[in-house]
């Protein structure tokens, strides 16, 4: 297979915890002809499990402690410094648990990506598994959207649908929609690093869209 020659983007990925997400997004990130490489991960949590998967993937990696910082500015402007240093193009929120500030994000406008284990519109916000049990949800998902100000309300870029099935806990729901997770993400970096991604009145446009797969998703079925 012929290595592109254009120049992969720079990512940074943000992360608070296990990191299943970056994980995804560093095995998609080793095929060849993926345009783009994650050159830093930065937990705010000592300790997070991504770490360990940086480590071991070679990627450089640090902690930016927000508790160290008397308010939300001066930790977004250290990891503002931190990507910017590592000439970062692209960030990846992938289970990052800090609510950025609007000034770190209109900084990133267009570059900043996260990943929302939850249909947007629907259940913006935490525990959204729970919530969507709550309501007796039949289908259940997970979202990519660029990041904007207000929380969970960025365009929205791709999104998978699972069945939400009649036995299922928070774990059993959050389990199947992770694996689609680490579908999406992997797939919406390509399309944001291909340059393939517009904004036209606020909506996202994806060039050279391929049809959705799979079919349509009756839950309970029609028998
Ligand atoms: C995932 O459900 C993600 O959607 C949410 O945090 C959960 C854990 O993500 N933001 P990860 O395993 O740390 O990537």
């Amino acid at each position: 297979m012929s290595h592109p020659i254009t120049p992969r983007a720079r990512v940074g990925v943000l992360i608070s915890g296990s990191g299943t997400n970056l994980q995804a997004l560093i095995e998609a990130a080793a095929e060849p002809d993926f345009p783009a490489e994650i050159v830093l991960v930065i937990s705010n949590r000592p300790g997070a499990g991504g770490l360990q998967r940086a480590s071991s993937a070679g990627i450089t990696n640090l902690v930016i402690n927000h508790h160290d910082f008397d308010s939300r500015a001066p930790f977004d402007a250290a990891l503002n410094k931190a990507l910017q240093s590592a000439g970062c193009q692209i960030i990846c929120l992938a289970g990052f648990m800090r609510i950025l500030t609007p000034d770190f994000i209109n900084g990133w406008a267009g570059q900043m990506l996260n990943i929302h284990p939850s249909l947007l519109p629907s259940f913006p916000g935490l525990h959204t598994h729970h919530r969507a049990l709550d309501a007796s949800a039949r289908i259940a998902g997970c979202t990519t959207h660029l990041v904007t100000p207000e929380l969970d309300s960025g365009p929205i870029l791709a999104q998978a649908v699972v069945p939400v099935l009649a036995d299922d806990t928070t774990d059993t729901l959050a389990a199947r929609v992770l694996k689609q997770e680490h579908r999406i993400y992997p797939q919406t970096l390509r399309l944001l690093a291909e340059g393939r991604i517009r904004i036209v009145d606020g909506r996202a446009v994806i060039d050279d869209q391929v049809p959705p797969e799979g079919v349509i998703l009756v839950n309970p079925a029609v028998v």
